[in-house]
């Protein structure tokens, strides 16, 4: 089997050189501790996501990753075994190698840390990529071409700016607010301008219904501020929009500061090709307009914005000249 995985702060999500998407569900691990720091995996993905909130004592729901990098060792090699037995159960046929894709700004220690988790979960041999460049790739970029390309990858933990040509980054640029924050700050809203409380959920689905279905007013459910009573509210995606702007515009900083990084020839291949943008949060209301407008450049939204890293990551186990190029062992 033949994998590209992109680990994230939010989802993971697995693809198969053949069989295409094999998993896409939340980074989450449903663990129980039996005494003795002994610890069983009870669910993983989607499954383990419905219990946050609800799992009864002893049941403990572990995100593996924060901002990107794997949060301890243990965890990552038993949340990667449990996604490769899910995956398995869909298509199995190992032995397994794998591209991995990780932060650009991870170091080495961090990423020597992933791939011998990855390499204990089963995974022989595991290579690292930077995500923006297996993002590009599955976008169908290509990273080896004597052109400046730059992309945008905007995700729950973080914002990553990359901008690459031959085989090589010319400069990157991240940032902590992304997906996260934006839900946060819908949440915020609420609370201020319509005294409504809502949960993490609520304003998440709220974030997204903003962009979907940008015309029609939309109705949120949560509980009144005053009173604690259950109550609905009546929001114009455009406030959505307003409310996620702040960071938004630290997503428009990133990138400029990528920019201000590059040599004169290099914007302009920038300026000529425009900017390619990924990642879940890439799709939240209004992000594309405010790019184009502040930086003066012209934004494309990739075709799969959830999916492209790890189909990228997938790609790229077939590139030798490309895992020479980028990867990272
Ligand atoms: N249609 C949408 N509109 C706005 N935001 C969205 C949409 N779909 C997903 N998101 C947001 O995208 C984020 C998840 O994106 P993604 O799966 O790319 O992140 P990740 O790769 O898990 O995180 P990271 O790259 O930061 O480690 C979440 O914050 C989610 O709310
Ligand atoms: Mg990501």
């Amino acid at each position: 089997m033949e994998l590209g995985i992109d680990l994230g702060t939010a989802t993971t999500v697995v693809s198969d050189v053949r069989h295409g998407i094999l998993f896409d569900e939340p980074s989450v691990l449903l663990l129980r501790r039996d005494g003795a720091r002994r610890e069983r995996v009870l669910a993983v993905g989607q499954d383990a996501a419905d219990l946050v909130g609800r799992a009864p004592s002893g049941f403990v729901p572990v995100r593996p990753l924060a901002d990107g990098v794997i949060v301890d060792l243990e965890t990552a090699r038993l949340y990667l075994r449990a996604v490769l037995h899910e995956v398995g159960r869909r298509a199995w046929s190992p032995p397994v190698r794998a591209v991995i894709a990780v932060p650009v700004g991870s170091t080495a220690l961090e990423n020597r840390a992933l791939l011998e988790a990855a390499e204990e979960a089963g995974i022989r041999p595991g290579t690292a990529l930077d995500g923006a460049i297996a993002g590009a790739v599955g976008c169908g970029l290509d990273p080896l071409e004597r052109r400046v390309h730059l992309v945008a990858d905007i995700g729950g933990g973080t914002a990553e700016a990359v901008a690459f040509c031959f085989g090589g980054v010319l400069a990157q640029r991240t940032s902590k607010l992304a997906g996260d924050e934006m839900t946060l700050a819908v949440g915020r809203h609420l609370r201020e301008t319509h005294q409504l409380h809502v949960g993490e959920r609520e304003a998440e689905d709220l974030k997204i219904r903003a962009g979907t279905e940008p015309d029609g007013p939309l109705v949120v459910q949560g509980r009144d501020a005053a009173t604690g009573r259950p109550r609905l509210a009546t929001v114009q995606a455009a406030e959505v929009g307003e409310a996620v702007r702040p960071i938004v515009e630290e997503v428009v900083r990133t990138l400029a500061a990528c920019l201000d990084d590059l040599a004169p020839q290099a914007i302009a291949d920038v300026l000529a090709e425009g900017v390619l943008v990924f990642g879940g949060s890439s799709q939240v209301r209004g992000l594309p307009e405010e790019l184009e407008r502040a930086l003066g450049l012209p934004v494309k939204l990739a075709e799969q914005p959830l999916t492209c890293v790890a189909d990228g990551a997938a790609r790229a186990l077939r590139n030798r000249p490309l895992l020479a190029a980028y990867g990272r062992r």
